[in-house]
């Protein structure tokens, strides 16, 4: 049996990723929290309620947990409504309670990652019209520089804000997210709100810290053509392709966003990201429905030989992985990935998942494409926004009655990754046996590809 390894760069970051909203609890202050309230929004009526309970201490024994685990890094969000609850309000104790948190993780070894804005906003600012009202690129940046000047002690890597289109399209298309818009007129005006803010958060970081890396967390989906021949079907994937996954960094190079009819010029944009921060989950299959077309820009489905994780909330492709980082290299800037993994409960699916993906994030680096790091959604089982706690997205596994947290098998295997920097042969047969030909085909397989 083949006997081989994966090795990533020196210097490799290796982490998990949370977001405030999702493992804090008691953040009241939300426009998130307010949205819970109502009925029919969050699947089964669940609220975030006290969530991983980190607001109360928790995130020391997780810190804890992803220290021992080898973890050098963890991707985290501040909350901006805690931090300035009321307009122009700012609460000094809230700082001091992250600047010890992101001081705990760098004592532990864990390079933060900052997300200053992770899909949640307050609620005074959702009263005043959330993304669609101007004024909110003024407060964004007047919010960012003093989350900055507070924390860029601490701080060298910063999201400005994370998936702008995941945030786009729930909140003001699809009504699963806070403000639930529903009105594909807002769209236009959101997006230029959010590449206003992000300019100006992306120049406000670089004037407090020259030395600051800014970027935003992008959310790439794949799409596939359910029928290859069809042209329907080929040209609903450009479409998606151009506004979903597009749009949004192609403005932040050129400053000119263009979306179905609408144009615009953000000169302030052009070249705002230091790197390239991709999140990436699934590929998801395309047809075009004729006789409803606007049924075909809702999200696909996958196709019938799918491999889907347990709720069948996403397929496992990793090959969507490769061409998600390929295109992203595209952008000639150092790549995060800054999230990627899987729900499931029972953990062999993401045992597969996980291996399968760091073996297309090796082939990248292994054509010397300048990845960084690599962060692991999610560290604890979280809220899980519209999802509410139906899916468990954890190397650890949480009781939020209990607050028991216990480990996952997948943990172990990423503690080992991230100990030895590779991906080994002998881990793969041990964690993922099922997948461990697709990685290391047997010599017989290889010799007939040469
Ligand atoms: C991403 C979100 C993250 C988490 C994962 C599963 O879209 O950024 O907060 O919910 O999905």
């Amino acid at each position: 049996m083949i006997q081989a390894a994966y090795t990533f760069p020196s210097s490799f970051l290796w982490g998990t990723a949370t977001a405030g909203h999702q493992v804090e609890g008691g953040d009241e202050l939300s426009d998130w929290y307010t949205w819970e309230q109502m009925p029919g929004r969050i699947l089964s009526g669940h609220v975030s309620g006290g969530a991983c309970e980190w607001w109360d201490g928790r995130w020391v024994e997780d810190f804890d947990r992803a220290a021992r685990a080898h973890q050098n890094a963890h991707r985290l969000s501040v909350e901006w409504s805690r931090i300035e609850p009321s307009l122009a309000v700012w609460d000094d104790s809230a700082i001091d309670q992250y600047r010890t948190m992101i001081d705990g993780a760098r004592k532990r070894g864990l390079e933060p990652m900052v997300t200053l804005n992770h899909f949640t906003l307050p609620q005074w600012l959702a009263e005043r019209g959330s993304w669609t009202c101007e004024e909110s690129v003024l407060w964004f940046e007047r919010y960012v520089r003093k989350v900055v000047s507070e924390l860029k002690d601490l701080v060298k890597i910063w999201i400005t804000i994370n998936e702008p289109n995941v945030l786009i399209y729930g909140g003001y298309v699809s009504n699963e997210f806070p403000p639930g818009l529903k009105d594909i007129r807002s769209v236009a005006p959101v997006l230029r709100n959010l590449l206003r803010a992000h300019s100006a958060a992306y120049h406000a970081i670089h004037e407090l810290d020259a030395q600051a890396q800014v970027g935003i967390a992008h959310h790439y989906r794949g799409f596939m053509p359910r029928n290859p021949a069809s042209i329907g079907d080929r040209w609903l994937v450009r479409f998606k392709n151009r506004n979903f996954n597009e749009l949004f960094p192609q403005a932040l190079i050129n400053g000119h966003p263009h979306f179905l009819i609408w144009q615009d010029d953000i000169p302030q944009a052009r070249g705002t990201q230091d790197f390239f921060g991709l999140n990436y989950y699934t590929t998801e299959e395309v047809a075009m429905d004729w006789r409803n077309p606007l049924n075909s820009l809702k999200p696909g489905g996958y196709s019938q030989d799918a491999d889907l994780s347990p709720s069948g909330f996403l397929a496992n492709s990793p090959q969507g992985f490769w061409q998600a980082l390929k295109w992203a290299h595209q952008y000639q800037l150092p790549i995060y990935v800054t999230e990627n993994g899987t729900e499931d409960p029972d953990d062999g699916f993401r045992r597969n998942y996980l291996a399968q993906h760091l073996h297309q994030l090796w082939k990248a680096v292994n054509f010397n494409w300048r990845i960084k790091g690599y962060f692991h959604w999610t560290l604890v089982d979280n809220f899980e926004w519209e999802r509410g706690w139906t899916q468990q997205w954890g190397l650890w596994e949480l009781d939020e009655q209990t607050q028991t947290r216990k480990k996952r098998p997948s943990a172990d295997f990423f503690s080992e990754i991230c100990r030895t920097n590779q991906l080994s042969s002998e881990m793969v047969l041990r964690y993922a046996e099922q997948v461990f030909d697709d990685l290391f085909p047997p010599r017989g397989a290889s010799e007939l590809l040469t």
